[in-house]
């Protein structure tokens, strides 16, 4: 009787500790539906009570419950609740696991049942709590990687939309220097072209002013002086005299703006003389000294370059008599290296170098000397420098490759 019932207790422990090892068998199956393996687990537990034909076994959790056959509340009910944590927002899920015997049975450890199937009862609702911890965690991974996932995407379509939108930017941005540069050089060009024209307008002028007025004024002189002896003119001595210092002074009025218009040295002695011509004429006019240096390999270049570096000049003494009033100017042409340097300095007044180099000073009117001979030099491929200070004089050096001399610009 003892031995029996020592047999019957370590069967009933071989049922227990089968049921564990089982349940946590299938729990390990993570690829298993849900709902599969709950049944399963439910489905050993009655063979390891007592009385299998008439136990039924009940889980509740996440909302959802599974049973076996025939479960019911009967008054013989073993159940062991659980709290599992749920990560997907750190709170809490509940549940229960329930035993229940559809008939009486002796009693024993608690009610009819075991002291034994109490612990097991509480370990197979530890390993569920485990399992459905497990599961939640899975699901706020999965969750957790979906929503990067879909943040990812979101970032990588703004990304490739702003992409998009600075490639267009940069697009337009290219576009429209190039069309600032194009009409930069169409400026150049227009005041190459401009200060030629002038050059050439200057020129016909003087020359309609030589040819037409000069020769006339000079004819009306000659037969002046043929009336001079003429009886029929006694007594206008006086009157003659006067017409023939009216004529004088006429025809050197329009001697003296023939040269200044277009200096026929420049067209028929070439740059070098017509600088040294410019210096006598400022040295004249505005009792100034100048002292002209043209080196011997730099005073003849073509025609349209020597126009243009002579009316460069003549802004450039102008400048310095108007806005420098200096005692001294320099006037110095010569060739560095592939390059033509014209320097004009004087010890003026001076100023501050930004209004030398600046593109167009924007205050006030004028201006437009300089930027007019920077244009102009840049169309040629050359440059403009200037040192200054106020009090200490101004220098200003253009420089133009040679190799525009035979370049009709
Ligand atoms: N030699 C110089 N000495 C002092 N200041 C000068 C000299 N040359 C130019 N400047 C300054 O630079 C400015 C720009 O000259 P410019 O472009 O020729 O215009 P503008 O002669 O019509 O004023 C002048 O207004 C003047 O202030
Ligand atoms: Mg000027």
């Amino acid at each position: 009787m003892h031995d029996d019932h020592i047999r019957h207790s370590l069967g009933e422990r071989v049922k227990e500790l089968t049921a564990l090892h089982r349940t946590a068998r299938c729990l390990q199956d993570a690829e298993r539906p849900l709902d599969d393996l709950m049944a399963e687990v439910l489905a050993i537990l009655p063979e390891a009570w007592q009385f299998p034909t008439i136990t039924a076994a009940r889980l509740r959790t996440l909302g959802r419950e599974w049973a076996t056959p025939g479960f019911r509340d009967t008054p013989w009910l073993q159940r062991a609740a659980f709290t599992a944590r749920d990560a997907r927002d750190g709170g809490e899920i509940a549940g229960t696991l329930e035993i229940c015997y559809l008939e009486p049975r002796p009693a024993a450890d608690e009610g009819p049942f075991l002291r034994e199937e109490r612990d097991l009862i509480d370990s197979v609702a530890d390993m569920l709590r485990l399992h459905v911890q497990h599961v939640l965690a899975d699901e706020a991974l999965r969750a957790a990687r979906d929503g990067l996932e879909r943040q990812v995407q979101e970032r990588t379509a703004q990304l490739e939309a702003s992409n998009e939108a600075l490639k267009a930017e940069i697009d337009e941005h290219r576009r429209a220097r190039r069309e600032i540069e194009h009409h930069q050089r169409q400026l150049r060009r227009l005041a190459s072209e401009l200060s030629l024209a002038e050059a050439r307008e200057r020129r016909a002028i003087a020359a309609d002013l030589h040819d037409h007025l000069g020769q006339a004024l000079a004819y009306v002189k000659l037969r002046l002086g043929e009336f001079a002896g003429d009886a029929v003119f006694c007594g206008f001595e006086q009157s003659l005299q006067e017409l023939e210092t009216l004529i004088d002074q006429a025809i050197r009025y329009t001697r003296t703006l023939t040269c200044e218009l277009s200096p026929p040295v420049l067209h028929e002695l070439g740059l070098g003389p017509a600088l040294e011509w410019l210096g006598e004429q400022a040295q004249a006019r505005h009792r100034i000294r100048v002292d002209v240096r043209v080196a011997r390999d730099a005073g003849a270049p073509g025609a349209d370059l020597a126009v243009m570096l002579f009316q460069c000049a003549r802004e450039l003494v102008a400048n310095a008599v108007r806005h420098g009033r200096p005692r001294r100017v320099r006037i110095d042409l010569r060739r560095v290296g592939g390059d033509l340097r014209l320097e004009v300095a004087d010890d003026g007044a001076g100023c501050d170098p930004a209004r030398l180099v600046e593109a167009v000073p924007a205050d006030g009117p004028g201006g437009f000397g300089l930027f007019s001979i920077r244009e102009r030099l840049r169309h040629l491929g050359g440059s403009l420098d200037a040192v200054s200070a106020p009090g200490r004089g101004a220098t200003v050096t253009l420089r133009v490759p040679a190799s525009n001399e035979e370049v009709r610009p």
